[in-house]
């Protein structure tokens, strides 16, 4: 067998870079290095070097060079939205949780290693779970953790009534994100990922569903792409196959309730005791952690304008005007509740701070 040379792979390689191919630009160098490592192994580990620094070269120029996201021919709008990293606090995640998301980001720092080796380092994750549970806010920490910025697609502006363009918007924006080394963001992907076997006739959006497998088949390790999902069930089967990992984000446990809120309220956490803020941790439960950093604002914002109140009272009126409690039961145990921590709270107040009425705060706290 007529062994190939490394230098026979340039004709290849430079056809990929004038074709704009970064796929195949990374398949060749990689075959290069390799092909290099018992001649030269001084070069080739130059060539792989270049590979896994391909990505953080761009950050440097980025914030003058990027170019700008690309649009919709007909309407002109753009694909995407793009935001640059901004510093924010870790996600507060179940462990099992955060340690994978921790590995996707070693991983990705290990691009230099893993190709040595001849590994093929993950670049997809795909998160799922219910509204508010945190899908966009890992993202955005991934990306202050990569330092690469996000382009988030624009359903509204890319999905088009008309045949056939939908695909080629997709497909701009994947060649765009190719090419800027961004964190490219699908949020909602059920919109476009949609299963094929559940659509009945339509036609378009079975060749949408082909366009996204086919361009997430193409894409090179140095672009990460996070597809985002509400409806896990509504996705097509071959789309999970397509990211390295997946990923379920979950209600917050009792325990990530008290770091939210802890966290959220910060030095105001002081201003109320003890049994209040259980009172807040326990009755948060299945509440999204988006629900509970909104009702921490709110308390805080109520802390500042309603100083007549207790800071206690504040807490829980803030947590009864973001959080809805409809449960019968759940009602006449929160009264009880109060009452027992403040024996000398009034039928009045509870009702006050509830928005439960009067005659029902009596009757549970009878009953
Ligand atoms: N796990 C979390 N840890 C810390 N903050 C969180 C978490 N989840 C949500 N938040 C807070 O709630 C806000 C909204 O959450 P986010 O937009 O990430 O939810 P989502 O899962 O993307 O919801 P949707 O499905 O509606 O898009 C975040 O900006 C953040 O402030
Ligand atoms: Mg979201």
């Amino acid at each position: 067998m007529v062994k190939v040379q490394a230098y026979e792979y340039i004709p290849k390689l430079l056809r990929a870079m004038f074709n704009n191919d970064r796929k195949s630009v990374e398949a060749f160098a990689l075959l290069i290095g390799k092909k290099l490592k018992k001649e030269d192994p001084t070069v080739a580990d130059e060539v792989l070097n270049i590979l896994s620094y391909a990505n953080a070269g761009s950050e440097v120029t980025r914030s003058i060079n990027i170019s700008p996201i690309p649009v919709d021919k007909e309407t002109r709008y753009q694909l995407a939205n793009l935001e640059e990293p901004i510093k924010c606090a870790e996600p507060v995640l179940c462990e099992s949780v955060m340690s994978q998301l921790n590995d996707f980001l070693k991983e990705r720092n290990m691009l230099e290693i893993f190709l040595k080796e001849d590994i093929i380092p993950p670049n997809s994750i795909l998160l799922s779970g219910q509204p508010g549970v945190g899908k966009t806010y890992t993202v955005k920490w991934l990306s202050y953790k990569l330092n690469m910025p996000v382009i988030t697609l624009d359903l509204a502006n890319s999905i088009s009534s008309y045949l056939g363009k939908s695909g080629q918007n997709i497909k701009s924006l994947f060649q765009y994100a190719k090419e800027q080394n961004v964190i490219l963001f699908l949020d909602e992907i059920d919109a476009i990922a949609k299963r094929r076997d559940d659509m009945g006739d339509l036609g378009e959006l079975k060749r949408l569903v082909n366009v996204l497998l086919k361009e997430l088949d193409d894409c090179p390790f140095t672009c990460i792409i996070i597809g985002a999902t509400n409806y896990p069930e509504l996705l097509d089967k071959a789309i999970w196959r397509r990211f390295d990992r997946n990923i379920e984000l979950l209600m917050p446990s009792e325990a990530e309730r008290v770091v939210l809120i802890r966290r959220t309220l910060g030095n105001r956490i002081e201003s109320i005791n003890k049994e209040i803020f259980n009172i807040l941790v326990k009755n948060t439960k299945n509440v999204s952690a988006a629900v509970i950093c909104k009702m921490c604002e709110h308390i805080k914002r109520k802390m500042i304008l309603d100083t007549k109140e207790s800071n206690e009272i504040n807490a829980l009126k803030g947590y009864f005007e973001t959080v809805f409690i409809c449960n019968k039961n759940d009602k006449i145990n929160f009264c009880k509740e109060l009452k027992n921590i403040m024996p000398k709270i009034s039928t009045q107040k509870i009702s006050l701070i509830t928005k439960i009425p009067y005659t029902s705060v009596r009757r549970y706290l009878k009953g």
